[in-house]
């Protein structure tokens, strides 16, 4: 049974996160969402604060804390910014994989590093041709002696710009579909890869996106993690990490627009009263909170099952699937209270809801979601 009491080292991580959320992202956050900035001075505070690389372990350099921990540190960044904290912690997500697959060398060599400096990382999956099914993915690697060449294209790619390496999951035939595809590590300066413009995003617009392009990038055997055919494996394991600390992000956006909603509500006065007096306020602030309490309890639960040394395959998507459809809600009535104001970027919740559409699309759209929850749940009936 999951015991939820803070412990007062997870308070100081949730303080510690709370002040850098307030004093160094939020009062950039609508600058660089109006303008599409990557705020790399917020993203090396992290780093020096130690909000990056959460998942490394200590023996590696990193902070080495649990997926409950995470969440916590999660949710308050994306309080404040959901795109920057969608930036921070791309590296969790593009290093998972060398965690998961990498042999104690590749693992020593290749973390080690970003934990003593700043650099980014990406995780390379998504295709131009399709990202839900994983299983066909078409970037080719073909063996050439102790290389394997790469040639294909990813996109989507979050840092992708400011990356110093990818993980990059390629196959060395598309008709073995999933038992075709490998892992590998590929620094940036390799020499056929090259990452693509920026995307214009409607929300996230503090986070950097672009295509990566691999031509006949030649990646030493050595940089490919596991065996030959296990990368989908890295990658779907990658995911069942990672899919919660997004149930955590969209709990931070659902949290903000009913902090902000519920402020204003008491400011506002329509027929003599504070509209937090009308019983129409009321309710729709009181659907909020159900929502938050729920999406944050559900990303807790998914996190302590991982955090047992559980798989938490149907936990996380459940959290994911659920937090973020909950931030869409809780954004959509934000902006409803705020009235015509809300429609207005001079208001901080119109933001909301741009940045809460784009966690029911990525680390697996929602209908992949419902698709992985009903495999698990049918499971054991079978
Ligand atoms: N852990 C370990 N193994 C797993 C697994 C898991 N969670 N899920 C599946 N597998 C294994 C299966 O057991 C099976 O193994 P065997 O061959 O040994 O039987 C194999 O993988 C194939 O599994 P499926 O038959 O279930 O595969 P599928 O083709 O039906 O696809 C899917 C499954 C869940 C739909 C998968 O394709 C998927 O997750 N798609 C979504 C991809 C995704 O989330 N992309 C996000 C990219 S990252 C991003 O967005 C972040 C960013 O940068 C912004």
């Amino acid at each position: 049974m999951p015991d939820f009491a803070l412990t007062e080292e997870q308070r100081s991580l949730q303080d510690l996160a709370r002040k850098f959320a307030r004093t160094e992202m939020a009062p950039r956050a609508a600058e660089c969402d109006r303008l599409g900035r990557f705020p790399e001075e917020v993203m090396r505070k992290a780093w020096e604060l130690g909000l990056m690389n959460l998942n490394i372990p200590a023996e590696y350099g990193g902070s080495g804390l649990g997926l409950v921990d995470q969440c916590l540190i999660v949710e308050e960044l994306a309080h404040a910014c959901a795109g920057m904290t969608t930036s921070v912690i791309a590296n969790c997500l593009a290093l998972e994989p060398i965690l998961l697959g990498g042999s104690e060398e590749q693992r020593r060599s290749v973390l080690s590093s970003f934990c003593s400096s700043y650099h980014l990382a990406s995780f390379c999956l998504t295709e131009p041709g399709g990202g839900s099914d994983a299983g066909a993915l078409q970037t080719r690697a073909r063996r050439d002696g102790d290389h394997y060449v790469l040639d294909g294209e990813k996109c989507f790619i979050t840092n992708g710009p400011h990356a110093s390496l990818y993980t990059v999951f390629a196959t060395t035939d598309p008709a073995l579909r999933h038992k075709g595809i490998c892992a590998f590590y590929v620094p940036r300066d390799t020499e056929g890869v090259t990452p693509g413009k920026e995307e214009e995003k409607m929300g996230h617009r503090a986070s950097s996106t672009s295509t990566v392009r691999f031509e006949r990038a030649r990646v030493p055997v050595a940089q490919r993690l596991g065996a030959e055919g296990d990368g989908f494996s890295i990658a779907m394991r990658t995911l069942d990490q990672t899919r919660t600390p997004i149930g955590a992000l969209a709990t931070g956006i659902a949290q903000a627009a009913l902090d902000h909603a519920a402020a204003y509500s008491l400011k506002r006065q329509t027929f003599g009263k504070p509209i937090a007096e009308h019983q129409a306020i009321q309710i729709k602030l009181a659907n909020m909170a159900q929502d938050v309490h729920a999406a944050r309890l559900l990303t807790w639960n998914a996190a302590w099952e991982i955090d047992q040394g559980r798989k938490g395959t149907l936990e996380s998507s459940i959290a994911k699937c659920y937090a973020s459809d909950a931030a869409m809600r809780v954004a959509d009535e934000a902006i409803q209270v705020f009235g015509g104001y809300g429609y207005m970027k001079d208001y901080p919740v119109e933001k909301l809801l741009r940045d809460a559409k784009l966690a029911q699309i990525y680390e697996g759209s929602n209908e992949i979601q419902r698709i992985v929850i009903a495999r698990e749940l049918l499971r054991p009936y079978a």
